[in-house]
């Protein structure tokens, strides 16, 4: 992964807490594409509000990132390589309706998902979930989704299920990136089923109350809170069962730099840098990085017995 400090946050970028959520309150009120415009905040690609949504106990109460930093701030290597490429080249070039997920493979009822399809099968959620990057910065995001663990249930894993491995769009068409070798296009992630079934892990379709925008791997993107950020893959079109552990593309990138696991362990450096500090946008002190970033009570027993300096 090319590596990158976050530059300086101006002190005007910040939002302080009660202003970061009576934004969040007027976004609900009101169509994004409008209240986006009128506070100078990049475009949502496409605008709309998702209505009201369940709050989560599994919510963190930490201070929100600003919108601006959430949408402005990312890593999605298929539209650019620079944090402000996927704000400049996905909104407008990455085309989301119509849009299908296929899932396939050790279960008992495949089929491939339209997103209203998806959008049925559980009630959307609010989850407010601490994520950190493998670059050492971190966010607080008010992601809506809900359990991927729901859709799991719908298409019946049989027996040999043991793995999920997540394809996501590669079209050179709607996105530059993938037109250079930089990766091994499709961008392709894994999880272990038990981890793919956990409560936290959410198939994610918007944040901050809105429709996801394109930037943040509209329309439909994985958020598995306790892992390095690319384990969140971004835009998915197929959702594949298997038997064999998935080979993801950070593994086939650098093998010895991003393991399948990818747990935020502040114990294992990444070969060139430390792990155990990160810098949360917005701040400029740097905080301890927690285990499991966090979610240790929740997660941890995923992993009890295993060596996670092995399987890192
Ligand atoms: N998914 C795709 N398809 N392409 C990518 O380049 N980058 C990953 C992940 N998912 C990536 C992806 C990385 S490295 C991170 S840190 C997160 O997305 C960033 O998500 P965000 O931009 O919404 O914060």
């Amino acid at each position: 992964m090319l590596i990158r400090r976050p530059p300086d946050l101006l002190p005007s970028e910040i939002t302080p807490e009660p202003l970061a959520r009576g934004r969040r309150a007027l976004l609900k009120g009101l169509g994004a594409g409008a209240a986006l415009a009128g506070l100078g905040l990049p475009q949502i690609s496409q605008a709309g509000s998702l209505g009201t949504l369940r709050p989560s106990p599994l919510s963190s109460d930490e201070k929100l990132t600003p919108l601006k930093s959430v949408t402005g701030y990312n890593n999605f290597y298929e539209f650019g390589t620079d944090k402000e490429d996927p704000a400049r080249h996905a909104p407008g070039r990455l085309k989301t309706q119509p849009w299908t997920v296929t899932v396939e493979g050790e279960i008992k009822r495949p089929r491939t998902f339209s997103i209203d399809d998806l959008l049925k099968l559980a009630p959307l959620e609010e989850r407010i979930y601490r994520m950190r990057c493998v670059e050492g910065w971190s966010m607080v995001i008010p992601w809506v989704g809900f359990p991927l663990a729901e859709l799991i249930r719908q298409v019946e894993p049989n027996g040999q299920a043991r793995f999920v491995e997540f394809v996501t769009l590669a079209d050179p068409q709607q996105m530059p990136g993938v037109r250079s070798p930089l990766l091994d296009w499709p961008y392709v992630e894994g999880l272990r089923l038990d981890e793919a079934q956990h409560p936290l892990t959410l198939l994610a379709v918007g944040l901050y109350g809105e429709v996801l925008p394109a930037q943040n791997g509209a329309p439909i993107r994985l958020v598995v809170p306790w892992k390095y950020g690319f384990k969140s893959a971004k835009s998915i079109v197929r959702i594949r069962f298997v038997r064999e552990q998935p080979r993801s593309t950070w593994m086939k990138a650098g093998p010895s730099e991003y393991g399948f696991y990818s747990n935020v362990n502040p114990a294992v450096d990444h070969p060139r840098w430390s792990q155990a500090t990160e810098r949360r946008i917005g701040e400029f002190i740097k905080r301890k990085t927690l285990p499991f970033n966090g979610y240790a009570d929740q997660v941890a027993g995923l992993y009890s017995g295993m060596d996670l300096r092995r399987f890192f």
